[in-house]
């Protein structure tokens, strides 16, 4: 899909997505399924919570695996899902089975879904970098694979997660892990090529903003304010923006030309943000980070070839 077909796909995933505003308004539909995280970390911690949270499913629905066995305590007491130390035995018992540990594991863990993945179940990846094509090579012919790529908000529900189709999956699947990935923010439905770029923007995106939020704190302090105020009018300008953005669905130029009055404060700031070219600098930021994505996805998928 190129070019205006991947762009309407796109904007019905974003259509799709829009109905989720604010969290905890929103109840999913039971999933109904026996959903397995191999490598229960920050990011699976965040789905099983919003997975829950939701009532997409059930504590005795979902398992987790991990190398670090309080951990699996830590979820168990929090959550009351089970923990196990084989991946083998949790791919066997799940007919949706996550891929959440580091990308570096797969070599060892991909042989492992293999001897206990059941043969109508769909193996879902959030790693960063590991093309399906590697990840379909090491599981039995015809695995339904989907490649995701989620970001750190998703442990607050405000995660963009942007979704890719394996080989052999299907649109059902693809439902399933848009509602999956749901529960923790929003979702957008893209072909695998695109993965870098999201990888690139809203991927590497919380550590610019954070970036961004550190700055005008920073910029705070030199015009006066306490360091913890501006810290604060600084981040809750920075939500307050996206939200105002997301849930009028305007346009972002619009909105800017809202706040600049002429003569105005905004305009002599954002005259000074162009002079330094903010814009220029996101746009280069975006693009190195998306080829990186790309070069360390190849070195990897390499990697797991030679296997
Ligand atoms: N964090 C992000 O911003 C982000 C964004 C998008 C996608 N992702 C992807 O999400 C995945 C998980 O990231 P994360 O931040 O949640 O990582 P994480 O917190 O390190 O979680 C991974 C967990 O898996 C455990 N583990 C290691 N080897 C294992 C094995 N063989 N079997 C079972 N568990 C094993 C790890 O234990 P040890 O710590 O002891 O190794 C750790 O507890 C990664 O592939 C990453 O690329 C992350």
């Amino acid at each position: 899909m190129f070019g205006s077909e991947a762009n309407q796909e796109a904007e019905r995933c974003w259509h799709r997505s829009e109905r989720r505003t604010t969290r905890g308004a929103m109840t999913s539909p039971r999933l109904n399924q026996t959903v397995a995280f191999l490598g229960a970390g920050n990011m699976a911690g965040a789905l099983i919570r919003g997975l829950l949270a939701s009532g997409a499913l059930l504590p005795s629905e979902i398992l987790c695996t991990d190398v670090r066995k309080p951990r699996l305590e830590e979820l168990k007491t929090k959550y009351g899902v089970e923990g196990l130390t084989s991946n083998e035995e949790a791919a066997r018992r799940a007919n949706v089975v996550v891929l959440s540990t580091k990308p570096q594991v797969f070599d060892r863990l991909l042989p492992e879904v293999s001897r206990g993945i059941r043969g109508d179940s769909l193996v879902v990846s959030i790693a960063a970098g590991i093309p399906v094509s590697a990840i379909e090579a090491h599981l039995p012919e015809g695995t339904r694979v989907v490649r995701t790529m989620p970001n750190t908000p998703a442990i607050v529900d405000a995660g963009a997660t942007a979704i890719a189709r394996g080989t052999h999956a299907t649109d059902e699947d693809i439902e399933l892990c848009t509602a999956i990935f749901e529960s923790v923010g929003r979702v957008v439905v893209l072909d695998e090529y695109l993965l870098d770029a999201v990888t690139g923007l809203s991927g590497s995106g919380p550590a610019y903003i954070f970036l961004i939020i550190e700055a005008l704190a920073d910029a705070g302090v030199k015009v006066g304010l306490h360091r913890e105020s501006a810290l604060l009018l600084a981040a809750q300008t920075v939500l307050g923006s996206a939200k105002l953005l997301l849930e009028t669905g305007e346009h972002p130029g619009k909105l800017k030309d809202m706040v600049t009055s002429p003569g105005g404060t905004a305009i002599a700031g954002l005259h000074t943000l162009e002079a330094g070219g903010l814009r220029t600098t996101l746009i280069n930021a975006v693009e190195t980070a998306t080829a990186r994505a790309k070069q360390l996805g190849e070195e990897m998928g390499k990697k797991l070839e030679k296997k």
